[in-house]
């Protein structure tokens, strides 16, 4: 039997409930599809923190790197441990350590969801955002000066490397290839950011001449912001920085019709190290702990994780399942209007699943 090991930390806030959640399915996914998954699961978050000073034991690279994916719910929970040392310790650590330099971000509303773009019936929305996940404004680089003095400094610096954006570039562009439009949107911010900004761009354009195939659009991202609300079908795949692309994919998901649903891969493409998928979203302090967070964007991203390990029908059928639980509308979590809770929408997920619907 084939079989996966999987890294499983749920982490902090609703990661804990959406996580388990979403597992049941993969491994119901398992059951039909005719393989193993070996979930081992690290309670590594902000309660690791308080206990040992620490967001992971000092092997804990090492532990991972064993696996053959990473599932993540969320790191964060701002009441103890600050967030720039929490994320910075574990989940912005492990893209960079893995180098994961790709930050893979379907926006696809789905039927039936109800929201902002509800208005205009017909409308297909289907974008995959190919974020840069290892540098750019989150490479780590900066500092601070007098501290607390009226002549306080606080510096950070993007750093844009040529290895770094030509292999995102590339990403993008294959990614373009694959699919029936063919078309990739490059978000900048060239007229006023002249030099990481503008290296961009040029990249992108020396890439292009290679991609005949892509037809290749610049947006400034303010613009696209805008555009994605506004134009959403003209967006196709979309190659950001590292910021641009955190920002325009929670925007993503509000279009999708809640933070309940994107979900991302990040992902190392030549496979030295393990990939790691979560939801976009975060712990969600706010609704933590009333069994009520919306585990598709976890299943989304499960999805997406049994796609990178190979299992393609079993992704396709758990994409299928949560789709039609989607279109349905019986089960809904309230981010969506309805009544249920974390387990019973992963419940009917999993049994659509095993209907084979
Ligand atoms: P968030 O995504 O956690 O929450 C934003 C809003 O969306 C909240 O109102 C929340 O209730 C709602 N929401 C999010 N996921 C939902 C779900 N599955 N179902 C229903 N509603 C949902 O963003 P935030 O509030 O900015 O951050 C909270 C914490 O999470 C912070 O510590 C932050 O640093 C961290 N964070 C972690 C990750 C990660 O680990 N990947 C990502 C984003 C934020
Ligand atoms: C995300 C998150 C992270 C990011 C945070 C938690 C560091 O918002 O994955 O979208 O900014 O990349
Ligand atoms: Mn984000």
């Amino acid at each position: 039997m084939r079989r996966h090991s999987i890294a499983v930390l749920p982490g902090d806030g609703i990661g804990k409930e959406v996580t388990p959640a979403a597992m049941r399915v993969l491994q119901a996914a398992a059951r039909r599809y005719g393989f193993a998954l070996d979930e081992t699961t690290y309670m590594w978050n902000c309660d690791y923190y308080v206990e040992h000073g620490r967001m992971m034991p000092e092997d804990g690279l090492e532990q991972l790197r064993r696996h053959d994916a990473i599932f993540l719910g969320a790191i964060g929970n701002p009441a103890k441990v600050p967030d720039h040392i929490a994320l910075r310790e574990s989940l912005l650590l492990w893209r960079q350590a893995f180098d994961l330099y790709i930050n893979l971000r379907p926006v696809k509303v789905l039927p039936g969801i109800p929201g902002p773009l509800r208005e205009r019936p017909g409308l297909k929305v289907d974008m995959v955002f190919v974020r840069e996940n290892s540098e750019g404004e989150y490479a780590g680089i900066g500092g601070r000066l007098r501290r607390g003095t009226p002549d306080e400094v606080a510096i950070q610096t993007t750093v844009f490397t040529r290895k770094g954006v030509e292999r995102v570039m590339r990403y993008a562009f294959e990614t373009a290839r694959k699919r029936p439009a063919k078309k990739l949107a490059c978000a900048t911010k060239s007229n006023a950011i002249q030099y990481t900004m503008v290296f961009w761009d040029e990249v992108c354009r020396e890439l292009a001449k290679e991609y005949p195939d892509v037809q290749v659009s610049f947006y400034h991202i303010d613009a696209l912001a805008a555009r994605m609300v506004t134009h959403p079908e003209t967006l196709d795949v979309v190659v950001t920085s590292n910021l641009f692309g955190d920002i325009l994919t929670d925007l993503g998901g509000a279009l999708q019709g809640s933070l309940g649903i994107p979900a991302s891969g990040n992902i190392d493409p030549e496979r030295r190290n393990p990939s790691l998928f979560e939801p976009v979203h975060g712990s969600a302090p706010d609704i933590a702990g009333k069994g009520i967070a919306n585990p598709m964007a976890a299943v989304w991203a499960g999805a997406m994780m049994l796609e990178f390990l190979g299992e393609e029908e079993a992704a396709h059928g758990v994409m299928a399942a949560l789709e039609a639980v989607a279109a349905e509308g019986r089960v809904r979590t309230p981010d969506l209007g309805g009544t249920a809770t974390t387990d019973e929408v992963a419940a009917a997920i999993a049994e659509k699943l095993a209907a084979g619907s």
